[in-house]
């Protein structure tokens, strides 16, 4: 059963690699790209409310991160296709920001510096996670060689 489901993933996401980009994005569903500019953003806003001790600031940045936009469904497809075998691996970078995100937060919640901090920091580490592992090759996949 699991690998007939993995065949039709497969399967749709072939098929969707075919179909016009423009006919499959909603506009409400900003591409990778601008979803990743936006948590570069938020991270920033993170540090400079920890700098002022400014938790609800602090907390709102982390949920913007929890909570971040999905990309538009022709993109996820394209990840799926060039994830491959491997696009568990992009989800569970993925899981495990947002998780991070959440003990940001949680300790922001609590006023606690140092936790908001150290939390902040495995943030950024499961960040440069998927960046090292993904980022260089999804570019060259989707942009070509520069
Ligand atoms: C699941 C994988 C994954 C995770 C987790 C992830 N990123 Fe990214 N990120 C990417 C990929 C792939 C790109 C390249 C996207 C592109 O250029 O089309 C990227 C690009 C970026 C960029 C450059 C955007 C630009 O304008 O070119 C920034 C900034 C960024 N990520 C910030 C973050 C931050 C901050 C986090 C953690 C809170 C994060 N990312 C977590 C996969 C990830």
């Amino acid at each position: 059963m699991r690998g007939l489901l993995h065949g039709m993933r497969r399967l749709i996401a072939s098929a969707a690699l075919l179909l016009s980009p423009t006919l499959l994005r909603p506009a409400d569903a900003p591409p990778l790209r601008e979803v990743m500019a936006g948590l570069g953003r938020h991270m920033e806003a993170i540090t400079a409310a920890i700098s002022r001790e400014d938790w609800p600031s602090a907390s709102a940045g982390a949920a913007r991160i929890a909570g971040h936009p999905q990309p538009p469904m022709f993109e996820k497809m394209r990840i799926m296709g060039f994830a491959g075998t491997r696009v568990n691996q992009f989800r569970a970078y993925d899981t495990e920001a947002r998780r991070q995100a959440r003990a940001v937060g949680a300790a922001a919640d609590a006023g606690d510096g140092p936790g908001a901090i150290l939390a902040f920091a495995k943030l950024q580490e499961s960040c440069l996670g998927c960046h090292q592992a993904f980022r260089k090759a999804y570019i060259q996949h989707v942009r070509g060689a520069r």
